[in-house]
């Protein structure tokens, strides 16, 4: 706490200290890297290109503040391959201060105090990265990356209302942060024809996904987790031919109807922690190469068959913390692929007989913290399955030879049920078997 704040003091008398005169690096430390490890102090310096070495390439970090970033302070460095310029509570960068920079790959800038990026001031670039994470960044101008080519630019944990539809004029990048700033919207157009693959929003204020804005035909993953997100409406991801996954997390959704995924080629959709308790039958019908679904922590009641019914791939189904009472027939019979179905924290009081029927194997299977008081013996048939837990529900005892029941199951995890006497005394002597068959396996009762 106490270093913080000298921090910030020291950054305010040096910002006034400097103002006056050009000169970008003051009586900082310069470390360097190529094989070796250098370290110089600098007193004052208006270009990098004088600090460092003629080596072929160099990958600089500077410590020490650097409060203003002047034209031309990092140009023509034609062996400047990674810049770290992260926490020299940086509060400005003049247009031009970067160019001519052929080799440049990595330019780190977190951890600084910017708060506006000028029009063309990443502009020319062609690197791997652009770091400006956890400024104060509120504004980006009209052409703040003007012909920027980059693999990656966050802009993560900034201060962000608002983006204009030109800020990246003529750009070509891949994966986009914009988590943790202030979002609500994101002018028309702005990310649609720069070749996003990765678009981060995690935890901003988007209420809704307006196809006009998420307009990007390359996208292939889009992260709306901790967003405000009220309702989904058949037709908002149509801009989006290639999304694969998509995450929706923490949102307000209470709802999905049918034809949202329609089209898509989504192989991973995460509804967890919303207010889910409706969900179309058709709702999933169409999202043929889905592997991963999870709705855990809705108000989801009852299990629909027909939402995977063409989901042939799936392989993971989540579920966990809803309300659902029973598991129906067949309920998997479709899914042949399905390695991982967690229905803990339920209300499950009922399994059909046939609710497993046609599976083969399942790596783990999750009914854990139920309301199951019956055990029918033939339910899991020839399944073979490596884990089932069945903690913390209300079998008092579990009917015939348990070395038969569970003849295909690796580990059963049995305790916190209200077993009686001797019953438990039996599964006692089961889980005892078990453990001396799989010793790598934790076998608790
Ligand atoms: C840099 O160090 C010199 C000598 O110690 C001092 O006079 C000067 O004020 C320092 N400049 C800054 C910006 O701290
Ligand atoms: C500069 O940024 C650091 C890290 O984000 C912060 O702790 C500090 O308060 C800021 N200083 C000023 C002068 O804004
Ligand atoms: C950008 O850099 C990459 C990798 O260094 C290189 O392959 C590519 O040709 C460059 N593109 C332009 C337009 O300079
Ligand atoms: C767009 O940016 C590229 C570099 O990524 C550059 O070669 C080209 O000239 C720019 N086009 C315009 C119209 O400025
Ligand atoms: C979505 O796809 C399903 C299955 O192909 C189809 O029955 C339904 O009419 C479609 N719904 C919309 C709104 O496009
Ligand atoms: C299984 O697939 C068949 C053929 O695609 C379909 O008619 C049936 O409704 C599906 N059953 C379930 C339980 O999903
Ligand atoms: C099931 O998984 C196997 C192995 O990963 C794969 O070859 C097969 O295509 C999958 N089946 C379906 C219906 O996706
Ligand atoms: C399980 O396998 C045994 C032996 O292969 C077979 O006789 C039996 O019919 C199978 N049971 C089911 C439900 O498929």
């Amino acid at each position: 706490m106490r270093s913080s704040l000298l921090d910030v003091l020291i950054c305010i008398l040096l910002v006034k200290v400097s103002e006056s005169e050009k000169i970008t690096f003051e009586n900082v430390t310069v470390l360097w890297r190529l094989n070796y490890k250098v370290e110089k102090t600098v007193a004052t310096s208006e270009n990098l290109k004088k600090i460092i070495p003629d080596e072929e390439q160099v990958s600089v970090k500077i410590l020490g503040h650097v409060p203003i970033l002047y034209e031309k302070s990092i140009f023509d460095v034609p062996n400047l391959k990674n810049l770290d310029l992260s926490n020299v509570c940086l509060e400005k960068i003049e247009p031009g201060a970067f160019g001519n920079l052929p080799l440049l790959e990595d330019l780190l800038l977190y951890g600084n105090n910017l708060t506006e990026i000028k029009t063309a001031t990443f502009t020319n670039l062609n690197v791997s990265q652009v770091v400006l994470l956890s400024n104060s960044i509120t504004l980006l101008e009209p052409g703040a990356f003007r012909n920027l080519k980059a693999v990656s630019v966050s802009l993560d944990n900034n201060k962000l209302t608002e983006f204009s539809s030109d800020v990246f004029e003529n750009v070509t990048l891949g994966i986009l942060g914009l988590a943790l700033n202030r979002l609500h919207t994101i002018a028309p157009g702005a990310l649609s024809a720069i070749g996003l693959t990765e678009l981060n929003l995690f935890n901003n204020n988007f209420e809704e996904i307006d196809p006009e804005i998420f307009d990007m035909q390359e996208l292939v993953s889009l992260d709306l987790d901790l967003n405000s997100i009220k309702l989904l409406r058949p037709g908002d991801l149509r801009n989006l031919p290639e999304l694969k996954e998509l995450w929706l997390v923490e949102n307000q959704l209470e709802e999905i109807p049918e034809g949202v995924f329609n089209n898509t080629k989504l192989t991973k959709l995460d509804l967890s922690n919303n207010q889910i308790a409706k969900i179309a039958s058709k709702a999933f019908e169409d999202i043929r190469e889905l592997t991963l679904l999870r709705l855990d922590f809705n108000k989801i009641t009852d299990w629909d068959n027909n939402w995977l019914s063409e989901a042939k791939s799936i392989s993971e189904i989540s579920i966990s913390y809803n309300l659902i009472t029973e598991i129906p027939d067949e309920v998997l019979k479709n899914y042949s692929n399905v390695t991982r179905i967690d229905f803990r924290g339920n209300k499950i009081r009922k399994i059909s007989a046939q609710a497993f029927y046609k599976l083969q194997h399942i790596d783990h299977l999750n009914l854990a913290n139920n309301e199951i008081d019956n055990w029918n013996p033939d339910l899991l048939g020839n399944v073979s399955i490596v884990s089932l837990d069945l903690r913390g529900n209300k079998l008092k005892c579990i009917k015939g030879d348990l070395e038969t029941i569970f003849r295909n199951v690796q580990i059963v995890y049995l305790d916190k049920n209200p077993w009686e006497e001797e019953c438990a005394k039996k599964i006692v002597e089961f889980q005892q078997k078990k453990k001396n068959r799989y010793p790598g396996g934790i076998v608790t009762n």
